[in-house]
């Protein structure tokens, strides 16, 4: 009808109809294809929940052998890759190196933009399901010094990640069970959020027909920033000051609730849970169990539940509905299974990697126009233009 409505952050525009994820902030209820988030955290594997999140089922035996099988024939990049990684500092931050290395999968496979069929999108969904974790890992392997190499494809995918990412040169790798299902699980949690910034920077890049790798490059981007999924690394910097300040919690909630301090607690609060973030809930029982499992104490966990207990407590964060959210435990895990501090985002991108394509596939299969949001213009309405001498 004509009439632009501002809403800054969209919080309350709905950008699509989508059968992917439900999500009830209210009660804290995150469901992938209507199958809770606690069950498939459970029992299910990454690569059946990939499979659910981007077909919409959950796979059979067969059709998930031949997803793995699919996707492993494609496990492999251009040596050229390497290349690029190497042209990086060190120093580099691994999301932008990822970001860009995700990018760059296109020049190596031009044709994947071509996206005519179904077809055509399923040889895109394998490819970059069996690449990304490979330029995860060189990321990291390039980072620390480690020879780029590939990993064992006789293994399950979260496995071989592990294998990809830790093993060492002239040292047989041995597989820790506890490493594996708590990668699994991490994975599982942060494998779709409906229409969030980076998914929705993915649909919006993939809704020009820009193709899969560059709209999900740019949702990397996205991920990126401490607001959104570069809170994990925030987190765990913040609670790392804090026990460097003598573990003064009450200090930082002060902080967090002075309106002239930028301050905030970060792995705290979110747009929609407005109760508690379900996945919050099971990775700080993860976060006990692991560390547990592998015989670690950590001091952070007892800060971070000393900064939970108190936020809990605090009519700042009552009143506002600030919980703790999927980033506030993730991290410590993260550490306790000896993945650097900057790497998390990166392996939160591998985790949100299935739900990407997901809302990719099906922005594409819906046929939806290119996302084009409309502005209310403030700036001078006409001026003429003066040459520079005269300015
Ligand atoms: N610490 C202190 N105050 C906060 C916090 C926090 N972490 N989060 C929100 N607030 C306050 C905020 O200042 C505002 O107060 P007031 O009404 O007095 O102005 C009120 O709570 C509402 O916050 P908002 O910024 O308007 O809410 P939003 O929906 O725009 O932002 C958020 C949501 C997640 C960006 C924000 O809560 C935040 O910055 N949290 C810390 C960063 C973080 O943990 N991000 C991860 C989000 S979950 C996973 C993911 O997306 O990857």
């Amino acid at each position: 009808n004509g009439v632009i409505t501002i809403d800054p952050g969209f919080k309350n525009t709905g950008s699509c109809e989508s059968a992917i994820t439900f999500l009830d902030g209210e009660k804290g209820i995150l469901r992938y294809r209507g199958y809770s988030i606690e069950e498939l955290a459970e029992k299910a594997d990454f690569l059946e929940v990939a499979y659910l999140l981007i077909f919409g089922h959950l796979p059979t035996k067969e059709q998930n052998d031949k997803f793995h099988d699919d996707i492993k024939a494609q496990s492999i990049v251009d040596e050229d890759i390497k290349k690029i990684i190497e042209a990086f500092p060190k120093s580099a931050h691994p999301m932008g190196v990822i970001s860009s290395l995700t990018s760059a999968l296109t020049a190596f496979n031009p044709s994947s933009v071509n996206v005519n069929s179904e077809e055509d999108m399923y040889k895109s969904v394998v490819k970059i399901l069996g690449k990304f974790p490979v330029l995860v890992a060189w990321t990291y392997r390039r980072k620390v010094g480690l020879p780029l190499d590939y990993g064992d494809n006789s293994l399950g995918y979260v496995e071989n990640i592990l294998k990809m990412m830790f093993s060492q040169p002239n040292a047989c790798y041995v597989q820790s069970e506890i490493l594996i299902n708590a990668l699994d699980k991490l994975l599982i949690l942060h494998a779709d959020h409906e229409q969030n910034c980076s998914t929705s920077t993915v649909r919006v890049v993939g809704s020009s027909h820009a193709g899969l790798f560059a709209s999900i490059s740019a949702g990397i981007s996205a991920l990126w920033g401490p607001l959104h999924g570069g809170a994990n690394q925030a987190v765990l910097e913040m609670l790392e000051s804090i026990k460097l300040d003598g573990g003064d919690t009450k200090k930082y909630m002060l902080k967090a609730k002075d309106k002239n301090d930028p301050f905030r607690l970060m792995g705290f609060g979110h747009r929609v849970y407005k109760n508690f973030d379900p996945r919050a809930r099971i990775i700080k029982k993860a976060a006990d169990e692991v560390l547990g499992n592998l015989g670690i104490q950590d001091p952070i966990l007892d800060i971070a539940k000393g900064l939970e207990k108190e936020a809990l407590e605090d009519s700042y964060f009552v009143d506002r509905k600030l919980y703790p959210n999927v980033d506030f435990y993730s991290g410590i895990i993260y550490r306790g299974m000896g993945i650097p501090t900057d790497m998390f985002t990166v392996m939160f991108a591998l985790g949100r990697l299935p739900g990407w394509i997901a809302q990719w596939r099906e922005m594409r299969l819906k046929k939806e126009p290119i996302g084009r949001p409309r502005q209310i213009y403030i700036g001078e309405t006409e001026r003429k233009f003066v040459p520079v001498e005269n300015r």
